[in-house]
């Protein structure tokens, strides 16, 4: 029997904040309460007077060991799963991305496998990467078989991954009589590939053309006909990564008409600008995802948008590629470029940081964006995202009485550049516990390379 006692740590929930001790015997949390009694079969012990306990982070949105013509993303399972961890992350959910005409179930076996290497507890979201009626007999079993709740779906990335609106709606009628969620990119294909096109005809190859590519409209005239869609079908709906104010005003706009549908962002949309992409030389290509880096403008706008709780969670979309080796392969034609930063380790402490101690959200807030939401969204709560008796033993202790600074040479996430790179944080990860094994002290690094388990999930 393994036993973890964490004593008076400010407890904080979606629902309240309080000191309390926790109890922890077998990856379960099996009290919290008041005071609760040393004794000597307890074996672990925490002080975690002055600092927060929260419940582990959940980055409901990863790409780790992706696939793509520049190799895979520079993080395995393996490495990025133990970047989560350090970073305050104990459950992500990644993707199963299977290819055009391939079943589903045989990429989520395949997919599985890979993942199997994983340190922390992950789900997979099942891409719908084309259409025809054995997709819907599948996405049927991904449901009833295999615990998944959420079907993601490309508009961007013609020709490959994405799919168009009418296949959408297909997916989305099929989702709704499943009781399960559509999740979605939203670029609009065709635009941004005649964009695209018309840039390298010019001459315009350079990293910012990527950016300039993909202008707002991009992605907020896809929002709103997923939205019209969303209406039509009453299909619940996610949107990853909303970039633009105009998407998020779309969004309220479709709420006050009852359709459902929930809105994830992600740190660099809130921190970072378009600025990045005049840097000298190459240099930009380090910021290259999509939806690209937008105006300062927007960036206030998402952070409003944040603070009256119109964004249910940050998530990092976390595809990271090195600089060297991998973004490289568009030095002379943006198009090349790999899409995706990473962002895994760093989520937690820029929100507390640039969220919680900036008064943009309160303590509570930042547990329900960094956590609990997507528990709740996606199926796993209260297994996950609560620190309560009988959920899972998947706790951050946080001691806020410290400063630090993001450096690319420090972080475990594997990746030669940190898109962050000098921003100062304030407080920091003290311990992780995963399934109630302490994997992280601050003092000693990761502690353990314990195998995650994949999280049958259930609306
Ligand atoms: O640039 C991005 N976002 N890369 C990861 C794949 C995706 O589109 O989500
Ligand atoms: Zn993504």
């Amino acid at each position: 029997m393994s036993s973890i006692l964490i004593k008076n740590g400010l407890v904080v929930n979606a629902n309240s904040t309080l000191k309390n001790d926790i109890m922890i015997v077998d990856g379960k949390i099996i009290s919290v309460e008041n005071s609760i009694e040393l004794s000597a079969s307890i074996e672990n012990t925490i002080d975690a007077s002055d600092c927060y306990v929260f419940p582990g982070g959940i980055d409901s949105h990863v790409h780790l060991d992706l696939p793509t013509p520049a190799g895979n993303s520079s993080d395995s399972f393996e490495s990025g799963s133990r970047a989560a961890i350090a970073g305050g992350t104990t459950t992500v959910l990644d993707f199963v991305t299977p290819a055009r005409g391939e079943s589903l179930l045989n990429a989520l076996n395949d997919r599985k496998q890979i993942a199997k290497k994983s340190c922390i507890d992950y789900g997979l979201h099942m891409s719908i990467t084309w259409w025809n009626d054995a997709v819907a007999k599948e996405m049927e079993r991904c449901v009833k078989e295999e615990g998944i709740t959420s079907f993601k779906t490309y508009l961007a990335y013609k020709g490959t991954i994405g799919i168009d609106y009418k296949e959408l709606e297909q997916v989305m009628r099929c989702a709704e009589r499943l009781n399960v969620l559509v999740t979605v990119h939203c670029e609009e294909g065709e635009m941004l590939l005649k964009n695209q096109k018309q840039c390298i005809s010019e001459g315009k190859t350079s990293p910012k053309y990527h950016a300039l590519s993909r202008p707002d409209d991009v992605e907020y005239l896809a929002v709103a006909k997923v939205l019209a869609l969303a209406e039509k079908t009453k299909c619940a709906v996610y949107i990853v990564h909303v970039s633009t104010a105009e998407s998020m005003r779309l969004i309220n706009v479709a709420r006050s008409k009852d359709i459902k549908v929930y809105a994830e962002t992600c740190p660099h949309y809130l921190l970072l600008n378009d600025t990045e992409y005049e840097r000298e030389g190459f240099a930009g290509a380090a910021y290259v995802m999509s939806p690209p880096l937008r105006s300062h403008e927007n960036t206030i706008a998402l952070w409003n948008y944040v603070s009256d709780g119109s964004i249910d969670t940050i998530a990092t979309d976390h595809c990271p590629f090195n600089l060297i080796g991998q973004k490289d392969m568009g030095i002379s034609d943006f198009t090349k470029i790999p899409n995706g930063v990473a962002g895994i380790e760093d989520r937690l402490k820029l929100m507390y940081t640039y969220g919680v101690m900036k008064n943009r959200i309160s303590l509570q807030h930042f547990v329900k964006i960094t956590s609990v939401n997507a528990a709740l969204i996606f199926g796993f709560y209260p297994q996950k995202g609560l620190i309560a008796k009988d959920s899972d033993a998947d706790l951050v202790i946080f001691n806020p009485n410290t400063k630090g600074v993001i450096s690319a040479a420090m972080q475990y996430q594997r990746c030669d550049t940190n898109i962050y790179e000098g921003f100062k944080t304030l407080g920091s990860i003290a311990y992780v516990i995963k399934n109630g094994i302490i994997v992280y002290k601050s003092k000693n690094g990761l502690l353990l390379n314990e195998a995650g388990k994949y999280i049958h999930r259930c609306m």
